[in-house]
């Protein structure tokens, strides 16, 4: 086309992709940090900003938005280009959203430690972050949108609509969420009080998760399995059947989070429901993922990156099993304020939304600077097995340890007294709390050897290749 740049804009994607890996790094080392600090709380040195309550929220807000964030970012400006055959619309305002989210994530990184908060768990960032946050996030759906109405493929891939869906529905959720009346330049309190501001958050809450962490990376699923396998989506019908169920699913499942609150007990139930039903979608799209390999099952045995990606769709398969359970309210009786969940959110966070991004961004990686490959794969192998490692020890304790914790809380004797107290159900989870620990060093360590080989393969790269705009048009 006359009048468009004949190559791809690829200066972003690759800006994104190194905030993962950074981000990536920090996020997890004090997720590490917070791990050692449940084992030896002398570990925060008696310093307010170095207290648990205050880089627990740090520690979120660094794997789901920074480098979660900026993965989603990289890949949906790299695939939204690919697929649909343009570069991207207003380049200069997709550089605006790389800059404007890493200053959100350094606003996060100075006010959570200082105490500054909502209080509202994944919502905490105060009124002034949350309001530039509309903003970039506005500009995002400008860029994304803007490239796929200028597409010069008829076809929308379903990469695309995954993304769009999280887009759009990640702007009204933090909208709705955010809410609130400021009472100074850090201070606010939400228009919703009570019950109803509970039920908000954890619509927020929820969709969140299946919004951020689980349809958008879905999209990175839906590019990179088919083009790393070199075979086409095993069932393209499927994909479409699993994301209208997926997203019109999920919208209703957030009060699973508040059993036996004062939350009208049918909207538990409903909550129920709805998590139960959320098995079928989202194990269809595992099984679309994973048989997409069927044919070339030998390469996993010589690709670390379908490795990685193949692995993160049995670790979403297993947390999305595992969700519709806990979501039972007699299993959420015994499972909720237990370390069960916590197992639950690192076999969805490291299991499936950090396999993925690592599959991907080794995919990625060497094409954006133009190598053929990355510059060691033993390296990539051996971040994939020490990093199962770490997920293994981490869900595996944690599983634990929370159906221990369940079962000594709701001990009693034959007089009715409780059989345990709680530090004696504190004292008997030490144990797993360091194989934790090891579980999370394991995975930290994998990303270590990860920042080597990205480095290496950069360096040797002269310098990053535009790759030109495909012209010919084909579905
Ligand atoms: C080295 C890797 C990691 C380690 C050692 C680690 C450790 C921890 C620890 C100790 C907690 C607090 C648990 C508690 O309060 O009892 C936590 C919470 C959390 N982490 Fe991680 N984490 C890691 C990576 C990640 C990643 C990559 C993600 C997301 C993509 C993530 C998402 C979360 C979430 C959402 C929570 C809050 C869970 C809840 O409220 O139930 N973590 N993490
Ligand atoms: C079918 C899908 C899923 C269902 C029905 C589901 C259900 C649940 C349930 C019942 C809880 C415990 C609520 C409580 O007792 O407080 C929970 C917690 C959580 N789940 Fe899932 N889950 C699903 C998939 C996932 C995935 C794929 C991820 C991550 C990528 C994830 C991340 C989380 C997080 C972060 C929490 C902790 C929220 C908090 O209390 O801070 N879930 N989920």
């Amino acid at each position: 086309m006359e009048n468009q740049p004949s190559t791809y804009n690829d200066q972003v994607v690759r800006q994104f992709a190194l905030m993962t890996i950074v981000w990536g790094v920090v996020g997890m080392a004090v997720g590490v940090l917070i791990a050692a600090q449940l084992l030896w709380p002398a570990l925060n040195f008696d310093l307010p900003w170095l207290s648990y309550g205050r880089i627990r929220p740090l520690h979120t807000n660094a794997v789901i938005f920074a480098f979660g964030g900026s993965a989603l970012f990289a890949t949906s400006y790299y695939i939204v280009q690919r697929t649909c055959h343009v570069p991207l619309f207003a380049p200069r305002l997709a550089s605006f959203t790389f800059w404007g989210w890493q200053s959100i994530i350094l606003a996060a990184a100075i006010t959570l430690p200082l105490g500054i908060t909502q209080g509202k768990e994944y919502a905490e960032l105060e009124w002034p972050i949350a309001l530039f946050i509309a903003v970039v996030w506005i500009a995002y759906a400008v860029v994304f949108f803007g490239t796929i109405i200028k597409r010069r493929v008829q076809h929308i891939y379903v990469a695309n609509w995954f993304f769009a869906a999280y887009i759009i529905t990640i702007a009204v959720l933090h909208i709705v969420n955010n809410l609130v009346i400021p009472v100074g330049l850090w201070k606010s309190y939400p228009i919703y009080s009570g019950v109803v501001d509970a039920m908000v958050q954890w619509w927020y809450g929820h969709n969140a998760v299946g919004f951020f962490l689980t349809a958008a990376f879905l999209g990175m699923m839906y590019y990179f399995v088919p083009k790393q396998a070199q075979r086409p989506i095993y069932s393209y019908r499927l994909s479409v059947v699993h994301f209208w169920a997926l997203i019109s699913i999920y919208m209703w499942a957030g009060p699973h989070h508040l059993h036996y609150t004062t939350l009208p007990d049918w909207a538990q139930s409903l909550g129920m429901v709805f998590s139960l039903m959320l098995l079928a979608p989202s194990w269809g799209g595992m099984i679309n993922g994973i048989m997409t390999l069927s044919g070339a099952w030998h390469k996993l045995r010589t690709d670390p990156i379908l490795k990685f990606l193949i692995v993160s769709l049995s670790f979403y398969g297993m947390t999305t099993f595992e969700g519709p359970m806990m979501s039972i309210k007699t299993v959420n009786a015994l499972s909720h304020y237990t370390d069960w969940t916590v197992g639950h959110v690192h076999a969805g966070a490291l299991g499936w939304v950090g396999f993925i991004s690592i599959g991907s961004l080794y995919a990625l990686i060497p094409r954006l600077w133009g190598r053929e490959q990355m510059y060691s794969i033993k390296a990539m192998d051996l971040h994939f097995w020490v990093a199962t490692i770490g997920v293994v020890l981490y869900i595996a304790s944690m599983w634990m340890a929370g159906v221990m914790q369940g079962l000594m809380w709701r001990a009693v004797n034959e007089d009715g007294t409780l059989a345990y107290t709680f530090i004696e159900s504190l004292n008997a989870t030490y144990p797993y709390y360091a194989i934790r620990l090891l579980g999370g060093v394991l995975y930290l360590g994998g990303m270590l050897i990860m920042v080597w080989n990205v480095w290496k393969t950069i360096a040797g790269a002269e310098r990053p290749v535009a790759q030109p705009v495909v012209t010919t048009v084909s579905a």
